[in-house]
């Protein structure tokens, strides 16, 4: 089994979220010990950008055309990336809230990888995902509190975002794990909060691929 690590958030040994994420890779560690994880860093890699000619191939797909040669050179380090993230069995994204949503980095990601004909497709009976039966872990943490029960639930833009360009990609077994609140409530909520949410992502690490090795 083969997981694609995206991470979202500059803040390395300072990162709330990936001390979370930690948790579920010790859980994974032990279920899978085989398991090989390859790590993309978005807030450290180039990705490619958006240039007039990336966003007009990705109009030609969308019509179900091939690709021209003028418009291959754009597109050579997008497929790269598609092909990078289509050769894994499962994702864990470790994101956490910007201004309500996802941080930019991680959107540009979306944007260069989510494409017609290779994460999707149209039909006549509406968009199809071309990516079945793979499972997302995705560790969020948040300065507030987002959680059902609370009066900001209704500003969390980011797990129903997520859900959303995901589900495009036919990616519906989504397991959420948020952190919060890290700063609005001091330093003995933050920590309660990490330790409880790392508890649930150890054993959602545990459970990840169990299934699926089963096989
Ligand atoms: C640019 C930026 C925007 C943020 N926007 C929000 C926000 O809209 N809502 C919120 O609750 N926290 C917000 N925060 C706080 C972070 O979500 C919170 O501190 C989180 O734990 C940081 O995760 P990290 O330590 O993994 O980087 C923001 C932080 C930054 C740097």
């Amino acid at each position: 089994m083969k997981l694609l690590h995206i991470i979202a958030t500059p803040r390395e040994d300072e990162s709330r979220t990936l001390r979370v994420t930690d948790a579920f890779f010790e859980g994974l560690e032990k279920s899978d010990p085989e398991c090989k994880v390859d790590t993309l860093d978005v807030t450290k890699v180039k990705l490619p950008a958006l240039t007039v000619q990336a966003v007009n191939g990705k109009y030609v797909l969308l019509g179900g055309k091939d690709l021209s040669d003028d418009l291959k050179p754009a597109w050579e380090d997008i497929i790269k990336h598609i092909e990078r993230f289509l050769s894994a069995d499962g994702y864990v994204i470790s994101a956490p809230m910007w201004n309500f949503s996802i941080p930019y980095y991680l959107k540009h990601y979306i944007d260069i990888i989510l494409q017609p004909r290779y994460l999707f497709r149209y039909t006549e009976t509406g968009p199809e995902g071309l990516v079945k039966n793979k499972k997302m872990a995705v560790i969020t943490s948040r300065g507030g509190d987002y959680s059902p029960e609370s009066p900001s639930h209704a500003y969390d833009f980011q797990e129903p975002y997520i859900k959303a360009v995901f589900g495009l990609a036919g990616i519906i077994d989504i397991t959420f794990i948020n952190a919060q609140p890290m700063d609005a409530l001091g330093m003995d909520v933050q920590k309660e909060k990490i330790k409880s949410s790392q508890e649930i992502a150890r054993k959602l690490g545990e459970k990840f691929f169990l299934d699926k090795s089963s096989k």
